[in-house]
């Protein structure tokens, strides 16, 4: 099947510099929600991918799609057409015909109606495929709204067979009445939409080439025209201006919690968690509220996360618990392990079983072995840190000399003094204690205490008094300028 999806209007409600198309919802634009349903719809079997036609800002629409496609194979396959003035949606489609398949049907999308399903989209295909002994059908994607403002309505006979499609502007004060209305998504028969197309006229109070202006051709020339609806009204919701996108969110957001909770996860309010990519989740998870879970996150089973909590692209272990407000990205925490709060471990932050990383302590690019800990204001960047590792508060492995990384190696049972630092590259020998305050700046052997201090000395001194608060005024008062006058009678 031909698939083409409009998207080079401008968007101008957004009041945005980035086109319609590429505003975000739950993190991916919604173009990319459109092209994810094609692309799973066309299967990996198909020959050609998607069509967008691009108009308004079509270079960042094909910069997104050449990116994209470094992600994802998938949309190497989707190709653009030019529309280069926007003179409506049926001279958008005839951008691009000469890349249609005439043997295939073609399916219109637009690309700011994202949460169309593939399951609904699949109906509306089978709805056009030719019937044994008859023509493939032009089949209509149509939904019945209480305030059918702005849209087409579909026009239907005494009978109850489609006759057309009239655009609110055109439409007469009855015509106006008509509840079921054009979603826009439609799948025609690809030889016959080029007659049609070629064949619009822009006599309408727009001035536009309306696509849907074929619908009256088709009844015309005898092609079936079959309607179904989508199975909840979000799927066919456009987006056009940021109250539009801010409702589709949440709509988003509550499907995909309620999907969590029919998998068993306790969320402690399904109107509060955000899930921009995908999370998976064991059994007996519990989510506190204002969580956002970005690409993709795994919580084992068991695993708690405390409000206001940041994921991204990182694996939890069994029955960890992250305490509020911890930003976790690229990090791979172990079983029974405790984060937070205010913990921040980033990409390569690889954790083992039963860690502790307590209130502001970042972890990058390190390996930590089981039962260590780092409980209080520490940076571990670089490191790899054995098993049983007290990290005292304060620690800081000073990785970077201006120009290079360097690594901190930290060895099993190792106890690190508060307020240490460790000047990289460094190893601390199994066993090692380094005492409070320490800066290490070479080895230290094993199972010794290594300690860098200036000597403490203790002096007889007289602690400053405070000088009163006038004599102060006047001591600092701005000295007068003596004025000319006064110099010259000095004189
Ligand atoms: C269109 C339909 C209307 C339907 C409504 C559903 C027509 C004439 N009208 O109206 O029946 O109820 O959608 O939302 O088709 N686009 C282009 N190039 C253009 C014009 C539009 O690519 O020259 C794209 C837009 O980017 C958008 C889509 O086509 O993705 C729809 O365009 P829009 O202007 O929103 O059409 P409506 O007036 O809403
Ligand atoms: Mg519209």
């Amino acid at each position: 099947m031909n698939i083409v999806i409009l998207a080079a209007g401008q968007g101008k409600r957004m009041k945005s510099a980035l086109p319609k198309v590429l505003q975000t919802l739950a993190g991916k634009p919604l173009l990319q929600h459109v092209l994810n349903t094609a692309l799973d719809l066309q299967g990996k079997s198909a020959k050609t991918g998607p069509i967008v036609v691009v108009g308004h800002g079509a270079a960042d629409v094909k910069q997104f799609l050449h990116i994209a496609s470094e992600q994802d194979a998938r949309f190497g396959k989707v190709s653009t057409a030019l529309q280069a003035e926007q003179k409506g949606t049926g001279h958008a489609l005839l951008q691009a015909l000469s890349k249609l398949d005439v043997n295939e049907p073609t399916l219109v999308l637009y690309g700011d109606v994202p949460l169309t399903s593939k399951k609904t989209l699949s109906k509306l295909a089978k709805l056009a495929d030719g019937v044994p002994g008859q023509d493939s059908a032009l089949a209509l994607l149509t939904q019945n709204f209480s305030n059918p403002t702005g849209y087409g309505r579909i026009v239907r006979d005494m009978d109850g067979s489609v006759k057309a499609i009239v655009e609110e502007k055109d439409a007469s004060p009855d015509q106006k009445r008509i509840q079921e209305i054009n979603t826009g998504i439609m799948v025609l028969p690809t030889n016959s939409l080029k007659k049609w197309l070629k064949a619009l006229r822009a006599s309408n109070a727009q001035g536009e080439y309306y696509l849907t202006d074929v619908i009256a051709m088709a009844v015309k020339d005898g092609v079936p025209i079959r309607t179904a609806q989508a199975d909840s009204e979000y799927e066919t919701v456009g987006v056009n201006s940021r109250d539009q996108l801010a409702s589709l969110e949440r709509v988003y957001q509550l499907n995909q919690a309620n999907v969590l909770m029919d998998a068993g996860v306790c969320l402690a309010d399904p109107a509060r968690i955000d899930i921009r990519g995908t999370l998976e989740c064991g059994t007996d998870v519990f989510i506190d509220v204002g969580c956002v879970f970005e690409g993709c996150v795994t919580l084992a089973s068991g695993t708690k996360i405390g409000p206001y909590c940041i994921v991204r692209n990182s694996v939890i272990g069994k029955n960890v618990t992250i305490h509020p407000y911890s930003h976790i990205d690229g990090a791979q925490v172990g079983a029974n392990s405790l984060i937070g709060p205010y913990a921040r471990l980033r990409p390569g932050a690889d954790l083992a079983n039963d860690v502790h990383i307590g209130n502001f302590v970042e972890v990058k690019n390190s390996k930590i072995a089981s039962n260590s800990k780092a409980n209080h204001l520490a940076y571990v960047g670089d490191s790899i840190v054995g098993s049983r590792v007290n990290i005292g508060a304060g620690t800081i492995t000073c990785n970077y000399d201006g120009v290079n990384k360097h690594q901190t190696i930290i060895e099993d049972d190792v106890f690190i003094g508060s307020d240490t630092q460790l000047v990289a590259p460094v190893r601390v020998g199994r066993g090692a204690t380094l005492g409070a305050g320490t800066t290490l700046t070479k080895d230290a052997p094993p199972n010794q205490l290594t300690v860098s201090r200036a000597k403490q000395i203790s002096l007889q001194w007289q602690r400053p008094v405070k000088q009163e608060k006038n004599v102060v005024a006047k001591k600092s008062a701005p000295k007068k300028v003596a004025s000319k006058k006064s110099v010259k009678a000095k004189k």
